[in-house]
């Protein structure tokens, strides 16, 4: 009988257990024994790896997380960490491997698969930015609890006059915020592809205040971009609005699935045993055109999503 393996690697996304899930029972189901490498590529070197059965993953479609846990491992690029992996896997007469995680993990699949073993790679993370795809597991869960919490300051900042600037997740890629800001009606959005000028940003809250009577203003900004803090003192200090700041940090990426991330995972799942099956190597599930697709790991890296200079320029006719 083959034997595949399947990790997740990178920040967790909520969704992973699902598609792990899916691995585990699709690949049984089509003859495969499936094993878990738990700790991403850090287990897959040092060997931390098991059997899975079907009621292994039983109750985890559910829970948000990774059941198998995740790890980032930079000395992956180096050869010989490579070499120790694929002695791992081939130790246990394993030949192909599932890697559910962000475009550094893809990295690593792709290097995989040009030692040798049948790799296939799922975009597991809540930043949804993997070229070639149209959608990363764990994304629209990210976006419900984005959306979720600012729902929440919506109310309290209402009754108190206040600007909320909140600081959402996304590592240099606009994805939560644009959709976030979008979905939450927020007044402003700051990413790294929007332009960011204080002083403007000052005089448009004034506009929302004096003009429009707002009784209160969302400004949604990517992480690593400015200090969220400051930015709040300087509204206190020049508007009428009272700043306050918050950073939603990890609380973005917990939490249960939504079902858009379950379907999402067991789909390109699915996907992935299929290509296993056909003794495909190298290549990664991609969600296009709502189409569950696959491409070579390395055009999927080079290739670029286009479509956000829209989505801001729907954000500014709404704002
Ligand atoms: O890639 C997912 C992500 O949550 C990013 O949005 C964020 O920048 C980063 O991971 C945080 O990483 P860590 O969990 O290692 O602090």
């Amino acid at each position: 009988m083959r034997k595949i393996a399947v990790l997740t690697s990178g920040g967790d996304a909520p969704g992973m257990n699902g598609a792990i899930r899916a691995i585990v029972r699709v690949g049984i189901k089509r003859g495969f024994e499936v094993y878990g490498v738990y700790e991403g590529y850090k287990g897959l070197v040092a060997g931390n790896i098991k059997k899975l059965g079907y009621s292994d993953v039983s109750e985890i479609l559910s829970k948000g997380g990774t059941i198998l846990e995740s790890s980032r491992l930079p000395s992956f690029k180096e050869d010989k960490v490579q070499e120790q992996a694929i002695h791992q896997l081939k130790q246990r007469g394993i030949d192909g491997l599932v890697v559910i995680g962000g475009d550094g993990s893809y990295k690593g699949a792709l290097a995989l698969s040009q030692k040798g073993i049948d790799c296939i790679a799922i975009p597991g993370t809540i930043d949804n930015d993997i070229n070639g795809t149209d959608e990363t597991i764990g994304f629209h869960t990210a976006l419900y609890n984005i959306i979720d919490a600012v729902n929440k300051l919506r109310d309290t900042s209402s009754s108190h006059h206040r600007c909320f600037v909140v600081e959402v997740m996304g590592n240099h890629a606009d994805n939560l915020a644009i959709y976030s800001a979008i979905a939450c009606g927020s007044e402003i959005v700051i990413t790294d592809k929007t332009e960011y000028d204080e002083n403007k940003i000052i005089e448009e809250l004034k506009i929302c205040e004096e003009e429009y009577h707002k009784k209160h203003a969302i400004i949604i900004v990517s992480e690593k971009i400015l200090d969220v803090e400051k930015l709040a003192n300087r509204i206190s200090e020049e508007t009428g609005y009272s700043g306050r700041s918050i950073v939603l940090g990890h609380i973005q990426r917990g939490g249960s699935p939504v079902p858009e991330d379950r379907i999402l995972a067991s789909k390109m799942a699915e996907e992935a045993i299929c290509l296993l099956e056909k003794r495909k190597s190298g290549l990664c599930i991609c969600m296009k055109d709502n189409q569950i697709i696959s491409k070579n790991i390395e055009e999927a890296l080079i290739e670029k999503n286009e479509n956000h200079d829209r989505l801001y320029q729907l954000f500014l006719d709404l704002a």
